[in-house]
This record gives structure tokens, C-alpha cells and sequence, in this order.
């Protein structure tokens, strides 16, 4: 049974795309990630046991960039949505702009940089910011540490959970992912047809069924409509 659509909810399922004002790269823009690395080499089980060190390295250069850069505005407006609605961030970001802006609700789906994790046991999580990773570090239980990112062909977390928060709010805005990694992408398709969907980001070729494509920097368009819904709370207060 589906859940009850929550008139005060509202769910953003965000990308890399988001954080790319303050100065992290996307993976499938022009100077994307995945077009200056191999994500087989990089990102993946397969990657992580031929070459270990290369896949700290990338990671421990993604943690140390993420911890350089600060929110953006379109972090701080989607934080701002908590004065009014319940909101739920379900992220693809490994990043944590969205905690440093203000937002208390997030599901990090593809993982998280400040944290590390035993090769053998994902449950093994530790806290490192913005340390670096060196071969040789051990979990609890022996194993090497690595990032706690979900790699390609690794189970994406909380989707069930993601799936039901989506699927009980109001308003829905996706924001800066090409929608192009699944389960994640799959998301939008949960949305229930009365809900309000609004998808902004640069370009996008086809706009998911039943969403209103709000092109544009998300610092301009996030700002923008993040004040017309407080608005729209407060009229309807
Ligand atoms: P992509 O690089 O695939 O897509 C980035 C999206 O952000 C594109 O649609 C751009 O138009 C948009 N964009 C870029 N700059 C923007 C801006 N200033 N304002 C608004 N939109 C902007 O990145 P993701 O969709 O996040 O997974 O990629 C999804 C997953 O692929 C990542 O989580 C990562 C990667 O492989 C893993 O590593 C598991």
C-alpha cells in the first residue's frame, strides 16, 4: 500500500550538480570526474583489489577538496525549507554540504567521504573528516580501511526508506543529478502524481514524466523556489 501523501513533506534528491558551485566537480559534465578517471579503477570492488592505493589516492583527494569548499546558496536555501516543512535529503553526494548548510534529515544513498569503513564489514564505520586514508590502516577486525562510498556494483543504501519518503510528500525537487545511476535515478518514479515535482540543472534531454524542468544554476533557481514555497506555507498558515 502506498503511504499517505504528507501535505508539509518535502523531499530533495540531489547530485553532484549541486555542489558544483562551491567548487566540486560533477561526474558527467565536460571536466567531470568520470571523464578525467576510469570509475571501473576508481570506483569499484574490482578497482579497489587490483590497485588499492590508486583508489585511496582519488578518494583521499575527493575528501581533502570536499573539506576545502563551503556550502553554497542553494544548500543553505534547502536547509532554509526546515523554518517550514518536514524535508527529507536523499543525496547522492558523498560530500557533507548539505549538513554543514543546516539540513538535519539527509540519507547519504552512494556513501559518505568523512567516513571510513573495514573492507570486510561496512557496518565498521569511522569517523576521519578529512584525513586521508593510508594502506595499512586497519578496522577493528583487521581488515584495510577503505572509503565508505558505494561503488559500482555495491547495494545502494536506504533505498527503501528514500522510496517511502518520496513517496509520501508533497513536493518534490531533484536538483543537479543527470539521473543517469540506478536505483537512485529511479527515485523521481516514486512521486506521487498529485505531488509537486520540479527538477532543475543545466541541461537535461528528458525530463521525468509529471516534473516541470526548472533549467538553470541551482544557486539561482534553488534560492528562488525555496522562498516562493516558504511564501506558500506562511499563505497558507
Ligand atoms: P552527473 O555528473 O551525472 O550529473 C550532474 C548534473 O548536474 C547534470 O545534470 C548537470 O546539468 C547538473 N549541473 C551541473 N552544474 C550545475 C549547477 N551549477 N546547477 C544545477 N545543476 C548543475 O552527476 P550525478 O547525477 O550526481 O556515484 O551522478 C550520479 C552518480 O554518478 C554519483 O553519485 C556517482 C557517479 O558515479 C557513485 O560514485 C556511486
Amino acid at each position: 500500500m502506498k503511504p499517505e501523501v504528507q501535505p508539509n513533506k518535502i523531499v530533495v534528491l540531489s547530485g553532484s550538480g549541486l555542489s558544483a558551485e562551491s567548487g566540486l566537480p560533477t561526474f558527467r559534465d565536460s571536466n567531470g570526474l568520470w571523464n578525467q578517471y576510469a570509475w571501473h579503477e576508481v570506483a569499484s570492488p574490482e578497482g579497489w583489489q587490483a590497485r588499492p592505493e590508486a583508489v585511496l589516492a582519488f578518494y583521499n583527494e575527493r575528501r581533502a577538496k570536499a573539506a576545502a569548499v563551503a556550502p553554497n546558496a542553494a544548500h543553505r536555501a534547502i536547509a532554509a525549507l526546515e523554518q517550514a516543512y518536514e524535508v527529507v535529503v536523499v543525496t547522492q553526494n558523498v560530500d557533507d554540504l548539505h549538513e554543514r548548510a543546516g539540513s538535519t534529515n539527509i540519507l547519504h544513498v552512494h556513501g559518505e567521504l568523512i567516513y571510513a569503513r573495514g573492507t570486510s564489514d561496512a557496518r565498521l564505520r569511522y569517523r576521519i573528516d578529512a584525513a586521508p586514508i593510508t594502506l595499512g590502516q586497519l578496522c577493528e577486525h583487521g581488515t584495510q580501511l577503505r572509503p565508505d562510498i558505494v561503488w559500482f556494483g555495491e547495494p545502494t543504501q536506504f533505498m527503501e526508506e528514500a522510496r517511502a519518503h518520496v513517496a509520501s510528500a508533497a513536493k518534490v525537487l531533484v536538483v543537479g543529478t543527470s539521473l543517469s545511476v540506478y536505483p537512485a535515478a529511479g527515485l523521481v518514479k516514486a512521486a506521487r502524481g498529485r505531488a509537486e515535482k520540479v527538477l532543475n540543472c543545466l541541461d537535461f534531454d528528458k525530463v521525468p514524466f509529471g516534473y516541470t524542468f526548472m533549467q538553470g544554476k541551482a544557486t539561482e533557481v534553488v534560492p528562488a523556489l525555496v522562498n516562493t514555497w516558504l511564501n506558500q506555507a506562511q499563505s497558507q498558515a
